[in-house]
């Protein structure tokens, strides 16, 4: 059997981890798997470039190194792929009978596709054509239904948390208020468990829009008690009531629908820059996303890894590997996309939140 790997989306922490494990558990079943690596996403599916054999001795030494060694790419979608025409403009074409024809021409019998929603999406589409697919859900964001948790969030709440820790030193030094506003695009889940775990006077996500009053009343009444300093987490999808995501207009790749969030912490400066503290913000961004991957994602990222190959051997495709409580499971890939994961306002995290006197903007 031939399986072929590729990694697409955003890069994530723990994306070398499940690279190792595909390869070294597809090396060591009972009949041996080749894996052929995919460079750069469905861009290498598509055009067939850089599709090589990867060995135990390729994946050697990289369970602790971020990013992914195959690349990625989050603009190659098959179905609407992106082709330069001679006048330089760009139209969009579908390739997927190209990635189906390079799987014919490598003698992939499935896949393992690693990514978030948009990665996994195409994935299932390419079943209708035809491919045999295992997902592997990846995001910082955490905001995949059908797993309780993706690898990469780990990594990126803690340097987050370890980023609040330090803005701390300046903010009791100065007597500021330090605004950090994180990733997690339209979910709140990294601001959430940063705010709580890093200690947090207020925390903002996008699930609640906020009310600025309360907001300047909850700090108001914590200064009336003593401390001098505020820290504030924002979510880069935070928005106040009645008010709209802000975007980052500066990115000339995230025209029309894949906007790029940003700009949250700086809009909450603003609405509360009459409070007569001074104030800093601080975009945390790709820092998030980098550096080599805590022990959580490269367990849960080994253990998708692993899994992946399992379903694969059983010949149980269309489907994708999945935290459900402690047990490692599997489900039907078009049950795990389309719709992001939110964070449920009556989550046991968000009642200790309050429990303990964060604001949470409401
Ligand atoms: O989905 C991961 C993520 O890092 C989001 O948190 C963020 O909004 C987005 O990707 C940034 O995308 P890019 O790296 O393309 O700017």
């Amino acid at each position: 059997m031939r399986i072929g790997v590729l990694t697409g989306g955003g890069d994530c922490p723990g994306l070398n981890a499940v690279l190792r494990a595909v390869v070294r558990t597809a090396a060591h079943a009972e009949d041996p798997i080749d894996v052929i690596g995919i460079e750069d996403g469905f861009d290498g599916l598509v055009t067939g470039k850089g599709m090589k054999r990867l060995t135990t001795k390729d994946v050697q030494g990289i369970l602790s190194q971020g990013g992914t060694i195959l690349g990625t790419s989050n603009r190659g979608n098959p179905f609407n792929y992106p082709v330069k025409n001679d006048d330089g403009t760009v139209s969009y074409e579908d390739k997927s009978s190209d990635c189906m024809a390079q799987m014919a021409a490598h003698n992939l019998d499935g896949l393992v596709v690693v990514g978030g929603d948009g990665t996994l999406k195409i994935a299932h589409e390419l079943t209708h054509l035809g491919a045999r697919v295992v997902g592997v859900p990846k995001t910082i964001d955490n905001d995949l239904h059908a797993t309780a948790y993706t690898f990469g969030f780990d990594s990126a709440v803690n340097v987050a948390v370890e980023a609040l820790d330090r803005l701390k030193t300046t903010a009791e030094s100065h007597d500021r208020m330090m605004i950090m506003e994180v990733m997690g695009r339209y979910a709140g889940w990294i601001a959430l468990h940063v705010g709580f775990a890093g200690g947090a006077n207020a925390v903002l996500i996008p699930e609640i829009p906020y009310n600025i009053q309360s907001i300047k009343a909850h700090l108001l009444d914590r200064l009336s008690r003593g401390p001098k300093y505020h820290l504030v987490v924002v979510a880069e999808g935070a928005m106040p009531v009645g008010g709209s995501y802000s975007f980052n207009a500066g990115i000339k790749e995230s025209a029309g629908a894949d906007r790029r969030l940003g700009g949250a912490a700086d809009a909450l400066a603003h609405e509360l820059s009459d409070m007569n503290i001074e104030t800093r913000t601080l975009v945390l961004g790709h820092l998030q996303r980098g550096g080599t991957p805590t022990y959580r994602d490269r367990l849960l990222g080994s253990s998708f890894g692993s899994h992946a190959v399992e379903l694969v051997i059983k010949n149980q495709w269309d489907r994708m590997v999945c935290l459900q409580g402690n047990s490692l499971e599997s489900v039907p890939l078009v049950d795990a996309v389309g719709t992001p994961r939110l964070v449920s306002l009556d989550s046991d995290v968000m009642r200790f939140a309050r429990n303990i006197g964060i604001c949470l903007g409401d």
